[in-house]
């Protein structure tokens, strides 16, 4: 069979390394920015981790940067105004986002408004940004959401109870630096909850409609095959640095293949859920898993019998006991990982008709959904989430 057409785009400058900050003033140079906006948080900003940020950033403009470190956890519009305001007081004309992916999906954002001006609901969707935006270094603090290399933002309208979403190429960063001594602090429930975003988006890409190719293939089974291995220890022994590395690039690399062949009915759903109820992305998206790949065992047995072998938690030649044994490994990560298993231990509240049918509608609008190998349904959606409470 001949191979179908493909584009893969990865315009993200990779650099992995310990002590990885130091070299960020070089890259702002080389990207010709003269005066940068470090968006951070309060527990990344009070760590001490931003010292040699801001000390590289100084010794190569001659120019201080400024630090906004205001971003709460799944940061919303007003935030995004915040940051763009004091960007554009101080002439700002580079971002440095260091923190999870909270904090790199509001820099996008803040990068949006700093860059293009106008009503921000009009850059929302996907590919509405039509021209480059101001140089963006994005150096993730946990490992799962690929917001570094991702084309990927959401932030949260809170007067929409909804999670407003922007996809275009001229969002992936310009540069990312993984440093794994980032991510030695990040508390085991946490390592646990952004891994299983990373496993997640190696499931759902391996099997979505978008434009899947070798290339993505091959991201998405060595980087599960990387999280097997190694995010329960990263999860039992943060001070693991091969752990740390490990499960660090392999967040990245799922990052660089979902955001060119999708997602699926999992993150719709998940996207949902957090924006209603302000459940962890990475968490919701654990409990969701098993769910989401039995409703696409239909389309995606095969996939999933490829994925189960490559990481080896199956020899089986039969697809159907193969996929079977991928969904089995699934669930029993969330039990070693100490993950909610269900919607219930996430905290989200009873599930009566209205609210389902309104997360039913959120996911049916979701970008997501369209990368979903079979076709999603609102009963479907309604099914899923009955089987996930
Ligand atoms: N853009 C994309 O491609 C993409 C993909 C998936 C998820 N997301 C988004 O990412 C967000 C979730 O990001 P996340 O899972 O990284 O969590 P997060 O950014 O919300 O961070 C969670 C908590 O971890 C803390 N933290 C971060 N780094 C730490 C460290 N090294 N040590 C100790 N504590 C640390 C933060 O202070 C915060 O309290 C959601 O808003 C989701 O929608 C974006
Ligand atoms: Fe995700």
């Amino acid at each position: 069979m001949r191979m179908n057409p493909f584009v893969f785009t990865s315009p993200t400058k990779v650099r992995f390394g310990e002590e990885g900050l130091s070299s960020c003033g070089d890259y702002v140079q080389e990207l010709g920015g003269t005066k940068v906006l470090i968006v951070t948080d309060a527990f990344i900003a009070k760590s001490g981790k931003l010292a040699p940020l801001i000390a590289s950033i100084k010794s190569c403009l001659g120019v201080e940067p400024l630090v906004f470190s205001d971003v709460p956890p799944d940061s919303d519009v007003s935030c995004v105004d915040k940051g763009a305001s004091i960007a554009r007081e101080n002439n700002c004309d580079c971002i440095v986002a260091i923190g999870g992916g909270s904090v790199m999906d509001t820099a996008k954002v803040i990068n949006i408004c700093l860059s293009l001006g106008g009503d921000l609901l009009d850059h929302q969707g996907i590919n509405n940004i039509t021209r480059r935006l101001h140089p963006l270094i994005a150096i993730p603090t946990t490992s799962g959401t690929g917001s570094e290399v991702s084309f990927v933002a959401m932030v949260k309208d809170h007067q929409e109870h909804k999670k407003m979403m922007f996809g275009s190429p001229f969002l992936a960063p310009d540069v990312a630096i993984l440093d794994p001594l980032l991510i030695v602090s990040l508390p085991a429930k946490l390592t646990a909850a952004t891994g299983i975003d990373a496993v997640t988006h190696c499931i759902e890409c391996f099997v979505a409609q978008g434009t899947n190719s070798p290339m993505t293939d091959s991201l998405c089974l060595e980087a599960l095959r990387l999280l097997k291995d190694w995010l329960a220890i990263a999860t039992a022994d943060g001070a693991d640095l091969e752990a740390r590395s490990a499960t660090l690039v392999a967040s990245t690399m799922a990052g660089m293949a979902f955001t060119n062949s999708g997602v699926g009915v999992v993150h719709a759903l998940a996207h949902a859920i957090g924006g209603k109820y302000g459940t962890h992305h990475g968490m919701t998206n654990g409990v969701l898993l098993p769910h989401g790949m039995r409703f696409n065992l239909p389309a995606a047995e095969q996939a999933f019998a490829r994925l189960a072998r490559y990481i080896q938690v199956s020899e089986d030649p039969q697809d159907t006991k193969a996929a079977e044994a991928l969904i089995d490994w699934v669930c029993g990560l969330l039990d070693e990982l100490d993950l909610p298993v269900n919607l219930k231990q996430l905290g989200v509240p009873e599930l009566n008709n209205d609210s389902l049918s309104e997360l039913s509608d959120l996911a049916s609008s979701d970008p997501a959904i369209m990368f979903n190998p079979r076709e999603v349904t609102s009963e479907d959606l309604v099914a899923i989430l009955r089987g996930a409470y």
